[in-house]
Protein backbone atom coordinates (compact mmCIF):
# COMPACT_ATOMS: atom_id res chain seq x y z
CA UNK A 1 0.00 0.00 0.00
CA UNK A 2 1.87 3.04 -0.96
CA UNK A 3 2.05 6.38 0.64
CA UNK A 4 -0.62 5.80 3.36
CA UNK A 5 -0.68 4.85 7.23
CA UNK A 6 -2.63 1.79 8.25
CA UNK A 7 -4.95 1.26 10.71
CA UNK A 8 -5.88 -1.90 12.06
CA UNK A 9 -8.50 -2.86 14.29
CA UNK A 10 -7.93 -4.66 17.03
CA UNK A 11 -6.62 -5.56 20.81
CA UNK A 12 -7.46 -2.06 22.98
CA UNK A 13 -7.95 -0.31 20.32
CA UNK A 14 -6.64 1.17 16.53
CA UNK A 15 -3.41 0.05 15.96
CA UNK A 16 -1.20 2.38 13.93
CA UNK A 17 1.44 0.13 11.60
CA UNK A 18 3.88 1.60 8.90
CA UNK A 19 4.47 0.83 5.41
CA UNK A 20 7.66 0.34 4.16
CA UNK A 21 11.33 1.83 2.34
CA UNK A 22 12.93 -0.08 0.16
CA UNK A 23 14.86 0.09 -2.90
CA UNK A 24 12.23 0.51 -5.89
CA UNK A 25 13.64 -2.58 -7.56
CA UNK A 26 13.03 -4.81 -4.70
CA UNK A 27 10.19 -3.54 -3.12
CA UNK A 28 7.72 -6.01 -1.48
CA UNK A 29 4.29 -6.17 -1.70
CA UNK A 30 3.60 -7.88 2.02
CA UNK A 31 3.59 -5.21 4.83
CA UNK A 32 4.44 -6.78 7.90
CA UNK A 33 1.47 -5.52 10.75
CA UNK A 34 2.53 -6.37 14.19
CA UNK A 35 1.74 -5.03 17.81
CA UNK A 36 4.91 -3.94 19.44
CA UNK A 37 5.22 -7.05 21.47
CA UNK A 38 4.97 -8.87 18.87
CA UNK A 39 8.00 -8.46 18.03
CA UNK A 40 10.81 -11.01 19.01
CA UNK A 41 12.80 -8.70 21.46
CA UNK A 42 16.61 -10.04 20.07
CA UNK A 43 15.70 -10.67 16.46
CA UNK A 44 18.99 -11.33 14.86
CA UNK A 45 20.25 -13.46 17.91
CA UNK A 46 22.89 -10.87 19.82
CA UNK A 47 22.19 -9.31 22.67
CA UNK A 48 20.68 -6.37 21.48
CA UNK A 49 18.22 -5.23 24.03
CA UNK A 50 20.97 -4.83 27.01
CA UNK A 51 22.90 -1.40 26.13
CA UNK A 52 26.39 -2.37 25.07
CA UNK A 53 27.78 1.23 25.89
CA UNK A 54 29.87 1.77 29.50
CA UNK A 55 28.02 4.76 30.02
CA UNK A 56 24.62 3.47 28.83
CA UNK A 57 21.73 3.83 31.32
CA UNK A 58 18.17 4.41 31.49
CA UNK A 59 17.60 8.06 30.58
CA UNK A 60 13.69 9.19 30.26
CA UNK A 61 13.02 5.08 30.71
CA UNK A 62 9.21 5.23 29.64
CA UNK A 63 6.90 5.47 32.22
CA UNK A 64 3.83 2.93 32.26
CA UNK A 65 1.64 5.30 30.56
CA UNK A 66 4.05 5.81 27.70
CA UNK A 67 4.99 1.94 27.27
CA UNK A 68 1.29 1.67 26.22
CA UNK A 69 2.50 2.62 22.39
CA UNK A 70 0.17 1.39 19.68
CA UNK A 71 3.18 1.80 17.02
CA UNK A 72 5.74 -0.24 15.47
CA UNK A 73 8.39 1.30 13.88
CA UNK A 74 11.33 -0.58 12.10
CA UNK A 75 14.45 0.85 12.63
CA UNK A 76 17.79 1.02 10.81
CA UNK A 77 20.86 2.31 12.40
CA UNK A 78 24.59 2.07 11.51
CA UNK A 79 26.56 3.02 13.52
CA UNK A 80 27.25 1.67 17.05
CA UNK A 81 27.35 4.11 20.06
CA UNK A 82 24.67 6.12 22.02
CA UNK A 83 22.35 6.14 19.41
CA UNK A 84 21.85 2.82 18.92
CA UNK A 85 21.28 2.33 22.75
CA UNK A 86 18.65 5.32 22.75
CA UNK A 87 17.05 3.72 19.11
CA UNK A 88 16.53 0.10 20.81
CA UNK A 89 15.15 0.95 24.11
CA UNK A 90 12.35 3.12 22.80
CA UNK A 91 9.11 1.98 23.13
CA UNK A 92 7.59 0.23 20.15
CA UNK A 93 11.00 0.57 18.27
CA UNK A 94 12.28 -2.70 17.00
CA UNK A 95 15.23 -2.99 15.19
CA UNK A 96 15.85 -4.04 11.19
CA UNK A 97 19.16 -5.69 9.61
CA UNK A 98 20.84 -5.73 6.63
CA UNK A 99 18.20 -5.78 3.69
CA UNK A 100 15.06 -5.89 6.16
CA UNK A 101 12.02 -2.81 5.78
CA UNK A 102 12.69 0.09 8.05
CA UNK A 103 10.31 3.03 8.83
CA UNK A 104 13.09 5.32 10.09
CA UNK A 105 16.55 4.68 9.00
CA UNK A 106 19.54 7.01 10.55
CA UNK A 107 21.96 6.12 7.85
CA UNK A 108 25.49 7.77 7.08
CA UNK A 109 25.87 10.18 4.25
CA UNK A 110 27.63 7.43 2.27
CA UNK A 111 24.68 5.11 2.04
CA UNK A 112 22.68 8.39 1.30
CA UNK A 113 24.81 9.18 -2.10
CA UNK A 114 24.90 5.21 -3.41
CA UNK A 115 21.11 5.14 -2.10
CA UNK A 116 18.55 7.69 -1.71
CA UNK A 117 17.70 7.78 -5.49
CA UNK A 118 16.77 4.50 -6.01
CA UNK A 119 15.06 3.51 -2.23
CA UNK A 120 11.34 4.65 -2.50
CA UNK A 121 9.67 6.25 0.65
CA UNK A 122 6.71 5.87 2.15
CA UNK A 123 4.83 8.78 3.00
CA UNK A 124 5.32 8.32 6.77
CA UNK A 125 9.00 7.04 6.29
CA UNK A 126 11.96 9.34 7.95
CA UNK A 127 15.85 9.40 7.55
CA UNK A 128 18.33 11.30 8.75
CA UNK A 129 19.58 13.32 5.90
CA UNK A 130 18.76 15.68 3.26
CA UNK A 131 19.72 14.57 0.12
CA UNK A 132 22.54 16.75 -0.84
CA UNK A 133 23.03 17.95 2.91
CA UNK A 134 26.40 18.64 1.74
CA UNK A 135 25.55 22.36 0.49
CA UNK A 136 25.97 22.85 3.67
CA UNK A 137 27.91 20.82 5.54
CA UNK A 138 30.76 20.92 2.93
CA UNK A 139 33.31 23.41 4.14
CA UNK A 140 33.71 24.97 0.75
CA UNK A 141 30.08 24.74 -0.66
CA UNK A 142 29.42 26.26 2.56
CA UNK A 143 31.30 29.34 2.26
CA UNK A 144 29.95 29.77 -1.02
CA UNK A 145 26.43 29.48 -0.05
CA UNK A 146 27.00 32.13 2.49
CA UNK A 147 28.88 34.86 -0.31
CA UNK A 148 26.03 34.39 -2.84
CA UNK A 149 23.29 34.45 0.24
CA UNK A 150 25.06 37.85 1.28
CA UNK A 151 25.17 39.18 -2.13
CA UNK A 152 21.20 38.24 -2.44
CA UNK A 153 20.66 40.47 0.58
CA UNK A 154 22.72 43.45 -0.11
CA UNK A 155 21.00 43.70 -3.53
CA UNK A 156 17.12 42.95 -1.93
CA UNK A 157 17.50 44.07 1.24
CA UNK A 158 20.31 46.52 1.97
CA UNK A 159 24.33 46.35 3.28
CA UNK A 160 23.01 46.19 6.57
CA UNK A 161 21.30 43.12 6.25
CA UNK A 162 23.84 41.36 4.17
CA UNK A 163 26.87 42.22 6.80
CA UNK A 164 24.92 40.19 9.45
CA UNK A 165 26.41 37.54 7.62
CA UNK A 166 30.06 38.39 8.06
CA UNK A 167 30.40 35.53 10.37
CA UNK A 168 32.64 33.67 8.51
CA UNK A 169 36.61 33.93 7.84
CA UNK A 170 37.53 35.41 4.82
CA UNK A 171 37.55 31.89 3.02
CA UNK A 172 39.34 30.71 -0.76
CA UNK A 173 38.78 27.10 -2.13
CA UNK A 174 42.17 25.62 -3.64
CA UNK A 175 43.24 25.53 -5.41
CA UNK A 176 40.18 27.33 -8.07
CA UNK A 177 40.94 30.14 -6.34
CA UNK A 178 44.38 30.41 -5.99
CA UNK A 179 44.46 33.24 -7.66
CA UNK A 180 42.07 35.46 -6.16
CA UNK A 181 43.57 33.72 -2.47
CA UNK A 182 47.12 34.86 -3.16
CA UNK A 183 45.69 38.43 -3.62
CA UNK A 184 44.34 39.06 -0.14
CA UNK A 185 47.71 37.10 1.39
CA UNK A 186 49.52 40.07 -0.42
CA UNK A 187 47.36 42.44 0.62
CA UNK A 188 47.27 41.58 4.50
CA UNK A 189 50.90 40.31 4.67
CA UNK A 190 52.21 38.38 8.20
CA UNK A 191 48.25 36.82 8.80
CA UNK A 192 47.85 33.66 10.51
CA UNK A 193 46.22 31.25 7.01
CA UNK A 194 44.70 27.43 8.24
CA UNK A 195 43.88 25.16 5.06
CA UNK A 196 41.61 22.58 5.71
CA UNK A 197 40.56 19.72 3.42
CA UNK A 198 37.26 20.74 2.22
CA UNK A 199 35.00 17.26 2.91
CA UNK A 200 37.05 15.65 6.44
CA UNK A 201 36.46 16.25 10.11
CA UNK A 202 38.26 16.01 13.80
CA UNK A 203 41.15 17.75 12.37
CA UNK A 204 42.60 15.35 9.73
CA UNK A 205 44.62 16.75 7.09
CA UNK A 206 44.70 20.58 8.44
CA UNK A 207 47.48 22.70 8.74
CA UNK A 208 48.48 26.32 9.62
CA UNK A 209 50.85 28.46 7.30
CA UNK A 210 51.93 32.03 6.70
CA UNK A 211 54.59 31.28 3.70
CA UNK A 212 52.78 30.74 0.29
CA UNK A 213 55.52 28.05 -0.49
CA UNK A 214 53.61 25.87 2.03
CA UNK A 215 50.55 25.54 -0.25
CA UNK A 216 52.79 24.89 -3.32
CA UNK A 217 50.96 22.19 -4.59
CA UNK A 218 47.48 24.35 -5.13
CA UNK A 219 49.12 26.64 -7.37
CA UNK A 220 46.57 26.16 -9.92
CA UNK A 221 48.59 25.19 -13.47
CA UNK A 222 51.39 27.37 -12.74
CA UNK A 223 54.81 25.50 -13.04
CA UNK A 224 52.97 22.03 -14.03
CA UNK A 225 54.24 20.31 -16.36
CA UNK A 226 51.54 18.80 -18.89
CA UNK A 227 53.13 15.45 -17.49
CA UNK A 228 52.34 16.60 -13.82
CA UNK A 229 48.49 17.92 -14.73
CA UNK A 230 47.33 14.28 -15.56
CA UNK A 231 48.76 13.42 -11.91
CA UNK A 232 45.81 12.43 -9.60
CA UNK A 233 44.25 15.68 -8.67
CA UNK A 234 45.18 17.42 -4.94
CA UNK A 235 42.18 17.27 -2.67
CA UNK A 236 40.28 20.38 -2.54
CA UNK A 237 40.71 22.68 0.41
CA UNK A 238 39.92 25.83 1.97
CA UNK A 239 42.03 28.63 2.72
CA UNK A 240 41.06 30.49 5.43
CA UNK A 241 41.45 33.00 7.96
CA UNK A 242 42.93 32.12 10.71
CA UNK A 243 41.27 33.69 14.09
CA UNK A 244 44.27 34.90 15.65
CA UNK A 245 42.47 36.43 18.74
CA UNK A 246 40.60 33.72 20.42
CA UNK A 247 38.38 33.95 23.43
CA UNK A 248 40.94 32.27 26.30
CA UNK A 249 39.65 30.60 29.41
CA UNK A 250 42.65 29.69 31.38
CA UNK A 251 45.18 30.59 28.65
CA UNK A 252 43.17 28.33 26.60
CA UNK A 253 41.30 28.36 23.00
CA UNK A 254 38.18 26.59 22.58
CA UNK A 255 35.41 26.46 20.35
CA UNK A 256 31.54 25.56 21.08
CA UNK A 257 29.73 22.48 19.61
CA UNK A 258 26.31 23.16 18.88
CA UNK A 259 23.22 21.08 17.93
CA UNK A 260 20.69 22.18 15.43
CA UNK A 261 17.33 20.18 13.91
CA UNK A 262 16.30 20.72 10.69
CA UNK A 263 12.65 18.88 10.08
CA UNK A 264 11.99 21.02 6.75
CA UNK A 265 13.68 23.81 4.53
CA UNK A 266 10.76 25.00 2.43
CA UNK A 267 9.35 26.43 4.99
CA UNK A 268 12.06 26.37 6.97
CA UNK A 269 11.67 24.76 10.35
CA UNK A 270 14.55 24.44 12.79
CA UNK A 271 14.63 23.73 16.41
CA UNK A 272 17.79 24.60 18.66
CA UNK A 273 18.92 22.42 21.51
CA UNK A 274 19.15 23.81 25.14
CA UNK A 275 22.57 22.08 25.73
CA UNK A 276 26.05 22.07 23.69
CA UNK A 277 29.65 21.94 24.84
CA UNK A 278 32.69 23.84 25.38
CA UNK A 279 35.85 22.25 23.87
CA UNK A 280 39.02 23.17 24.97
CA UNK A 281 42.89 22.75 23.39
CA UNK A 282 44.73 20.96 26.11
CA UNK A 283 47.77 23.79 26.16
CA UNK A 284 47.88 26.95 26.40
CA UNK A 285 47.21 28.81 23.44
CA UNK A 286 50.02 30.77 21.53
CA UNK A 287 50.88 32.13 17.93
CA UNK A 288 54.15 31.31 18.18
CA UNK A 289 54.12 27.71 17.49
CA UNK A 290 51.60 26.99 14.24
CA UNK A 291 52.56 23.68 13.46
CA UNK A 292 51.46 22.40 17.12
CA UNK A 293 47.49 21.04 16.40
CA UNK A 294 47.42 20.42 20.86
CA UNK A 295 47.85 24.33 20.81
CA UNK A 296 45.38 25.50 17.87
CA UNK A 297 42.57 22.59 16.77
CA UNK A 298 39.93 22.17 19.64
CA UNK A 299 38.53 18.88 17.86
CA UNK A 300 38.24 15.98 21.09
CA UNK A 301 39.85 13.86 18.42
CA UNK A 302 43.14 15.62 18.67
CA UNK A 303 42.75 16.93 22.18
CA UNK A 304 42.36 13.60 22.98
CA UNK A 305 45.56 12.47 21.84
CA UNK A 306 48.12 15.25 23.59
CA UNK A 307 50.08 13.48 25.77
CA UNK A 308 49.23 14.92 29.01
CA UNK A 309 45.44 14.40 28.28
CA UNK A 310 43.41 13.85 31.39
CA UNK A 311 40.46 11.41 30.42
CA UNK A 312 38.91 11.85 33.95
CA UNK A 313 39.01 15.63 33.45
CA UNK A 314 38.40 15.80 29.74
CA UNK A 315 38.34 18.83 28.00
CA UNK A 316 34.81 19.82 28.13
CA UNK A 317 32.74 21.92 29.39
CA UNK A 318 28.79 21.95 29.36
CA UNK A 319 27.57 25.28 27.83
CA UNK A 320 25.70 26.00 30.55
CA UNK A 321 29.16 27.10 32.69
CA UNK A 322 30.33 28.91 29.77
CA UNK A 323 27.23 31.32 30.13
CA UNK A 324 27.61 31.72 33.64
CA UNK A 325 31.71 31.74 33.28
CA UNK A 326 30.90 34.98 30.52
CA UNK A 327 28.48 36.16 32.38
CA UNK A 328 30.09 36.66 35.60
CA UNK A 329 33.15 38.23 33.77
CA UNK A 330 30.92 40.90 30.91
CA UNK A 331 27.64 40.98 32.72
CA UNK A 332 24.31 39.46 31.67
CA UNK A 333 23.74 42.39 28.53
CA UNK A 334 26.77 41.40 26.90
CA UNK A 335 26.16 38.07 26.71
CA UNK A 336 22.65 38.08 25.54
CA UNK A 337 24.51 39.91 22.86
CA UNK A 338 26.84 37.09 22.15
CA UNK A 339 23.85 34.14 21.74
CA UNK A 340 21.69 36.24 19.72
CA UNK A 341 24.58 36.55 18.06
CA UNK A 342 24.92 33.39 18.00
CA UNK A 343 21.63 32.81 16.77
CA UNK A 344 21.72 34.60 13.43
CA UNK A 345 24.67 32.68 12.86
CA UNK A 346 22.43 29.78 12.44
CA UNK A 347 19.43 31.58 10.92
CA UNK A 348 21.39 32.87 8.43
CA UNK A 349 23.78 30.08 7.48
CA UNK A 350 20.68 27.94 6.91
CA UNK A 351 18.15 30.58 4.98
CA UNK A 352 21.49 30.57 3.27
CA UNK A 353 20.73 27.17 1.38
CA UNK A 354 17.10 26.82 2.17
CA UNK A 355 16.49 27.37 -1.92
CA UNK A 356 19.64 24.95 -3.08
CA UNK A 357 18.28 21.74 -0.15
CA UNK A 358 16.01 19.79 -1.76
CA UNK A 359 13.67 19.60 0.43
CA UNK A 360 12.33 16.29 1.16
CA UNK A 361 9.23 15.46 3.87
CA UNK A 362 11.09 12.26 4.26
CA UNK A 363 14.19 13.91 5.72
CA UNK A 364 15.34 15.75 8.98
CA UNK A 365 18.93 16.80 9.61
CA UNK A 366 20.42 17.23 13.25
CA UNK A 367 23.42 19.94 12.84
CA UNK A 368 26.36 20.13 14.52
CA UNK A 369 27.42 23.55 14.53
CA UNK A 370 31.68 24.74 15.61
CA UNK A 371 31.43 27.81 16.36
CA UNK A 372 34.49 29.92 17.32
CA UNK A 373 34.08 33.37 19.84
CA UNK A 374 37.14 35.90 19.85
CA UNK A 375 38.10 38.39 21.97
CA UNK A 376 35.48 41.31 20.74
CA UNK A 377 33.20 38.32 22.22
CA UNK A 378 32.31 38.26 18.57
CA UNK A 379 31.45 34.85 17.10
CA UNK A 380 32.57 33.21 14.18
CA UNK A 381 31.27 30.30 12.31
CA UNK A 382 34.09 27.71 11.24
CA UNK A 383 31.84 24.52 9.99
CA UNK A 384 28.48 22.47 9.87
CA UNK A 385 28.48 18.63 10.40
CA UNK A 386 26.37 16.56 9.42
CA UNK A 387 27.26 13.78 11.61
CA UNK A 388 28.21 15.36 14.77
CA UNK A 389 29.72 12.91 16.54
CA UNK A 390 27.55 10.60 18.63
CA UNK A 391 30.23 8.81 20.69
CA UNK A 392 30.22 9.28 24.21
CA UNK A 393 33.47 10.64 26.18
CA UNK A 394 32.24 10.33 29.93
CA UNK A 395 29.28 9.89 31.83
CA UNK A 396 28.37 13.33 31.37
CA UNK A 397 28.74 13.53 27.66
CA UNK A 398 26.61 10.23 27.41
CA UNK A 399 24.05 12.00 29.49
CA UNK A 400 23.92 14.90 26.89
CA UNK A 401 23.99 12.81 23.78
CA UNK A 402 21.54 10.66 24.82
CA UNK A 403 18.98 13.41 25.69
CA UNK A 404 19.46 15.16 22.62
CA UNK A 405 18.46 11.93 20.47
CA UNK A 406 15.39 11.25 22.80
CA UNK A 407 14.24 14.66 21.92
CA UNK A 408 15.34 14.43 18.23
CA UNK A 409 13.05 11.59 17.95
CA UNK A 410 10.32 12.91 20.37
CA UNK A 411 10.39 15.53 17.53
CA UNK A 412 10.73 13.86 14.24
CA UNK A 413 7.29 12.09 16.16
CA UNK A 414 7.28 8.68 14.46
CA UNK A 415 4.79 8.10 17.05
CA UNK A 416 2.25 10.49 15.55
CA UNK A 417 1.84 12.19 19.00
CA UNK A 418 2.57 15.72 18.59
CA UNK A 419 -0.14 18.20 17.58
CA UNK A 420 2.80 20.37 15.39
CA UNK A 421 2.13 23.56 17.41
CA UNK A 422 4.66 22.86 20.13
CA UNK A 423 7.41 25.37 20.38
CA UNK A 424 9.10 23.57 23.37
CA UNK A 425 9.94 19.70 23.17
CA UNK A 426 12.31 18.47 25.83
CA UNK A 427 15.60 19.92 25.66
CA UNK A 428 14.99 21.77 21.77
CA UNK A 429 13.00 25.32 21.53
CA UNK A 430 11.55 26.15 18.21
CA UNK A 431 14.18 28.61 16.66
CA UNK A 432 12.59 29.40 13.45
CA UNK A 433 9.07 28.22 11.72
CA UNK A 434 8.97 29.76 8.30
CA UNK A 435 10.02 33.09 10.41
CA UNK A 436 11.36 33.92 13.90
CA UNK A 437 9.71 32.31 16.77
CA UNK A 438 8.63 34.08 19.81
CA UNK A 439 8.87 32.72 23.31
CA UNK A 440 6.42 33.06 25.99
CA UNK A 441 6.97 33.09 29.31
CA UNK A 442 4.58 32.67 32.10
CA UNK A 443 1.97 33.21 29.71
CA UNK A 444 3.13 36.37 27.94
CA UNK A 445 3.78 35.90 24.44
CA UNK A 446 6.69 38.31 23.64
CA UNK A 447 5.74 38.07 19.85
CA UNK A 448 4.15 42.12 20.05
CA UNK A 449 6.09 44.77 18.07
CA UNK A 450 9.06 46.31 20.50
CA UNK A 451 9.11 43.30 22.52
CA UNK A 452 10.25 40.34 20.25
CA UNK A 453 11.98 38.16 22.39
CA UNK A 454 13.45 34.99 20.01
CA UNK A 455 12.60 31.53 21.23
CA UNK A 456 16.02 30.39 21.95
CA UNK A 457 17.33 29.67 25.25
CA UNK A 458 21.14 27.89 24.02
CA UNK A 459 23.01 27.27 27.81
CA UNK A 460 20.26 28.26 29.84
CA UNK A 461 18.55 25.72 32.43
CA UNK A 462 17.65 22.78 30.66
CA UNK A 463 14.49 20.91 32.37
CA UNK A 464 13.80 18.47 29.53
CA UNK A 465 12.43 15.75 31.75
CA UNK A 466 9.50 17.75 33.56
CA UNK A 467 8.93 19.70 30.28
CA UNK A 468 8.46 16.43 28.76
CA UNK A 469 6.12 14.75 31.31
CA UNK A 470 4.14 18.12 31.29
CA UNK A 471 4.04 17.78 27.08
CA UNK A 472 2.88 14.42 26.88
CA UNK A 473 0.48 14.40 29.68
CA UNK A 474 -1.07 17.44 28.12
CA UNK A 475 -1.14 15.51 24.72
CA UNK A 476 -2.87 12.16 26.50
CA UNK A 477 -5.97 14.81 27.65
CA UNK A 478 -6.33 16.51 25.18
CA UNK A 479 -6.47 13.01 22.94
CA UNK A 480 -8.63 11.53 25.87
CA UNK A 481 -10.84 14.90 25.01
CA UNK A 482 -11.11 14.17 21.55
CA UNK A 483 -11.74 10.36 20.84
N1 LIG B 1 39.49 29.96 10.95
C1 LIG B 1 39.87 29.40 12.08
N2 LIG B 1 40.45 30.14 13.06
C2 LIG B 1 40.84 29.58 14.23
N3 LIG B 1 40.72 28.26 14.51
C3 LIG B 1 40.16 27.47 13.56
C4 LIG B 1 39.70 28.00 12.32
N4 LIG B 1 39.21 26.99 11.59
C5 LIG B 1 39.33 25.88 12.34
N5 LIG B 1 39.92 26.16 13.54
C6 LIG B 1 40.24 25.17 14.60
O1 LIG B 1 40.41 23.92 13.97
C7 LIG B 1 39.42 22.99 14.42
C8 LIG B 1 38.97 22.11 13.27
O2 LIG B 1 38.39 22.90 12.26
P1 LIG B 1 37.02 22.57 11.56
O3 LIG B 1 36.74 23.63 10.56
O4 LIG B 1 35.98 22.36 12.59
O5 LIG B 1 37.36 21.21 10.77
P2 LIG B 1 37.10 19.65 11.14
O6 LIG B 1 36.08 19.23 10.14
O7 LIG B 1 38.40 18.96 10.91
O8 LIG B 1 36.60 19.59 12.54
C9 LIG B 1 38.31 23.84 14.99
O9 LIG B 1 37.58 23.12 15.96
C10 LIG B 1 39.09 25.01 15.59
O10 LIG B 1 39.64 24.68 16.84
MG1 LIG C 1 34.93 20.66 13.31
Amino acid sequence: MDGAERWEEGGSGPKRCFGNATHRRERHSVVVLRQAGDYPRNPGGNAMSKPKNQYAKSHGAPKAKERDQKVCIRFKCTVMNTLTDVLRRRPGWVEVKDEGEWDFYWCDVSWLRENFDHTYMDEHVRISHFRNHYELTRKNYMVKNLKRFRKQLEREVGKLEAAKCDFFPKTFELPSDYHLFVEEFRKTPGITWIMKPVARSQGKGIFLFRKLKDIMDWRKDVGRSDDQKDDIPVENYVAQRYIENPYLIGGRKFDLRVYVLVMSYIPLRAWLYRDGFVRFSNTRFTLSSIDDHYVHLTNVAVQKTSPDYDPEKGCKWMIQRFRQYLTSKHGPEAVETLFQDVDNIFIKSLQSVQKVIISDKHCFELYGYDILIDQDLKPWLLEVNASPSLAASSQEDYQLKACLLEDTLHIVDMEARLTGKEKRVGGFDLMWNDGPVSREEEGIDTSGAGNFVANTHLGCDNDRKKQLRQLFRSLHNQKKVTS
